[in-house]
């Protein structure tokens, strides 16, 4: 069975802060928590899911350690394809600052939108984005969100998350969301060069506690776009090979 056909076996409890009072009590999909994707609640509970460890773990200096202290600069390329102004969607949360530097990066003059599927994720950033009127946290599983289009998508370390199949329905759904001109920004592991003296650490890292993220050293992220011909891709790596930034701009 697929992960996404078993992602459909947790059950949820409501999420209380999209039902009204008044709500009917007959069940209703559209008030119905998203589901945990099976990925999600087996590999990384423990990160992701585990309330008291997204406490520990919320912090600019965890997200800088996991990207060995490449993080503010993988956040500037990020940014750099961002300009104030602009309309932006975030497809899954990230620990740390990125969410409001993001927010102060667009200014007030453009909006953002936060998209996670973890309602202790969702909360836990809309504290970090409370300062930031024009930020709006939802929560959804990012293959169900029907928001948009926007002027940019900024997809900041999810896909090495998700297994393939997932990878493939994240990355299709993101490039619906741009109209010509207008640009997905990947930013995520790669394949490091032979001779990285992290390589090795990576490998091992990847072997026991990421499983869906050796896909990426494997396969371009264009590959997962089903129509990559409308679409300008460009792409960079930088620390060795690790990171990748990749940029698709849909054609006119
Ligand atoms: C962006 S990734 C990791 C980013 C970075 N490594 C960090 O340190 O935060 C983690 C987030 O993705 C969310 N997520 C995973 N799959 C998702 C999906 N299908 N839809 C929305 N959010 C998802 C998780 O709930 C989690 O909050």
């Amino acid at each position: 069975m697929d992960d996404v056909a078993r992602s459909t076996t947790y059950p949820q409890p409501l999420n209380s802060l999209t039902i009204p009072v008044d709500a009917p009590l007959v069940e209703s999909p559209a008030v119905m928590a998203p589901e945990i994707p099976a990925y999600l609640q087996e590999t990384y509970y423990w990160c992701y899911l585990n309330p008291r460890n997204v406490k520990l773990l919320d912090r600019e200096f965890v997200v800088r350690t996991i990207l060995w202290q490449q993080h503010r600069k993988l956040q500037k390329l990020a940014f750099s394809e961002i300009r104030a102004g602009q309309s932006v969607l975030q497809p899954a949360s990230v620990y740390g600052s990125f969410a409001p530097n993001l927010a102060a990066h667009i200014g007030p003059e453009g909006s953002l939108d936060v998209v996670d599927v973890a309602e202790v994720q969702v909360l836990s950033a809309r504290g970090k984005l409370r300062e930031y009127p024009f930020a709006t946290v939802h929560h959804a599983n990012i293959v169900n969100f029907t928001g948009g289009p926007f002027d940019v998508v900024c997809c900041y370390f999810l896909l090495h998350e998700v297994p393939d199949v997932y990878k493939y329905r994240i990355v299709n759904l993101l490039l619906d969301k741009v109209n010509p001109g207008d640009k997905v920004v990947f930013v995520d592991y790669h394949k490091p060069r032979w001779w990285h003296p992290l390589k090795l650490n990576t490998s091992i890292v990847f072997d026991t506690l990421e499983p869906f993220a050796k896909s990426l050293w494997r396969n371009e992220i264009r590959e997962f776009a089903s129509e990559s011909e409308q679409f300008h891709w460009y792409k960079e790596t930088c620390f060795g090979g690790l990171f990748q930034k990749v940029v698709a701009t849909r054609r006119n």
